[in-house]
């Protein structure tokens, strides 16, 4: 069979799949809505509003797609995949309830405790419940101690006061702001000790594949300093994610989250995400994504050799326990070039040049748009630049060679992608 394949989303992580994707022989047609310069040389960009469902319908039914592939976590959490299933058409990303473990942290949380998956120790409190909250941070006498105001926070709902005069100032401050709303939540976890991997595994409802593990760098400045972000860049395999590590985080983890969603009636189909602290005591869950990260997509997709759009496929036609999936074991690196004052305030509508003399790496784009023939930035993280290598070091200093041949005025990226890595490879 060959598809005609609608992708959603217009990241970095998008661009990456539309390139995954249009290298496979079943390809018939690609559209990405609403893309990106980048993926418009792999297919068609179409301008749909993704949250009206019917739209979304409507383009799958004229244009005869028979498969969408949702990128972000946004459409998946606000029930695209069930809203097109019922409709009889195949959608690769989990449904509503399943995505909850990425949109609720209160959910993920009350799960990985019913399935006795290891992370950190936590209470729920609700809105009125902040004098209890003061009280069980104070009783428990442990800093820093992590607060997190449920549901999706694009990675800003997350706190981690260092003593208890921070802790209660902090908890005034969600008291006041972030927390309103009817729903709102929160969530005090133990802080855990160590550093962060993430490892992916594509998932049918029924069994997963493990696809490859990355670390990303979430602060803006060199060091881990600075604001956070939506991830300057990231590298895979991360050395400090040893087989004997992702043995266990299969068996102890992955595994359980597959069953136990399935048992409780949410059956996981799409890409897991698992955010993980490698501990003293073994590995912990930090998060899950209900989708791929970005850019950690664009090191772990590149190492695919199977084809993906068949193995994406096997997913939402619940085979993919049949299919074989084949890694490519070199080491890739990826570098994010961003605007000046991202994650604040930054500029846009800078011209970009130098792309064409990249040679030995991919360049996925991010925040740019074409505009009278110009490539132009056009948001905070604007390109990719992603290179592979035998070893780490060669991975890494092959995205920098690369990267320097790009500019835009104001452009910024970190010098240290991959460095913790590094430290740990002899
Ligand atoms: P989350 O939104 O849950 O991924 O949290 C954002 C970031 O906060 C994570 O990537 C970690 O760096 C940090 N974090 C969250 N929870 C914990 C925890 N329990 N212990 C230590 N760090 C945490
Ligand atoms: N790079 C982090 C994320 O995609 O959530």
């Amino acid at each position: 069979m060959s598809y005609n394949v609608l992708l959603i989303g217009s990241g970095g992580r998008e661009h990456t799949l539309a390139w995954g994707i249009a290298k496979s022989p079943k390809l018939s047609k690609l559209f990405i809505a609403p893309g990106n310069p980048g993926t418009a040389s792999l297919g068609d960009n179409v301008n749909l509003n993704v949250s009206d469902h019917n739209a979304v319908l409507e383009f799958i039914e004229s244009n005869a797609i028979d498969l969408t592939v949702i990128g972000p976590e946004q459409p998946l959490v606000e029930g695209i995949a069930d809203f097109l299933d019922a409709k009889g058409h195949a959608v690769f990303g989990p449904k509503q309830q399943a995505a909850m473990l990425e949109g609720s942290k209160e959910f993920a949380k009350d799960f990985m405790k019913r399935q006795n998956i290891p992370t950190a120790k936590y209470e729920v409190f609700s809105q009125d419940e902040f004098d209890k909250a003061a009280e069980y941070i104070k009783s428990e006498n442990n800093y820093p101690v992590v607060l997190k105001a449920d549901g999706l926070a694009a990675g800003k709902g997350v706190l981690i006061p260092e003593s208890e005069e921070e802790a209660l100032k902090a908890l005034e401050e969600l008291r006041s702001g972030s927390l309103s709303g009817a729903a709102s939540r929160l969530v005090i976890e133990e802080f855990m000790e160590g550093e962060e991997a993430s490892v992916f595994a594509i998932c049918d409802g029924d069994s997963f594949k493990v696809i490859g593990n990355a670390q990303d760098h979430k602060r803006v400045g060199e060091g881990d300093t600075g604001l956070n972000t939506g991830g300057m860049g990231a590298y895979s395999p991360a050395p400090i994610v040893t087989p004997e590590l992702l043995q266990n985080v299969e068996a102890d983890i992955i595994k359980p989250t597959i069953d136990g969603m399935k048992a409780e009636g949410y059956p996981y189909q799409g890409i897991l995400y698992v955010g993980l602290m490698i501990t003293s005591e073994g590995p912990k869950v930090v998060e899950y994504n209900c989708r791929f990260g970005d850019p950690e997509c664009q090191v772990i997709v590149p190492a695919m050799r199977s084809d993906l759009l068949e193995v994406i496929a096997a997913c939402t036609e619940g085979t993919l326990s049949e299919a074989v999936i084949d890694l490519d074991s070199r080491y890739r690196c990826t570098v994010v070039m961003a605007s000046g004052g991202y994650p604040e305030a930054y500029e846009k509508g800078k011209e970009i040049t130098g792309i064409e003399k990249v040679d030995k790496a991919i360049v996925f784009h991010a925040g740019t748009k074409m505009e009278a023939g110009k490539l132009l930035t056009n948001g905070g993280r604007v390109l990719n630049v992603v290179a592979e290598g035998e070893t780490l070091k060669d991975a890494i200093d092959a995205s920098y060679a690369q990267i320097n041949k790009i500019h835009f005025d104001k452009a910024f990226y970190r010098s240290d992608i991959g460095a913790k890595g590094l430290k740990r490879v002899t």
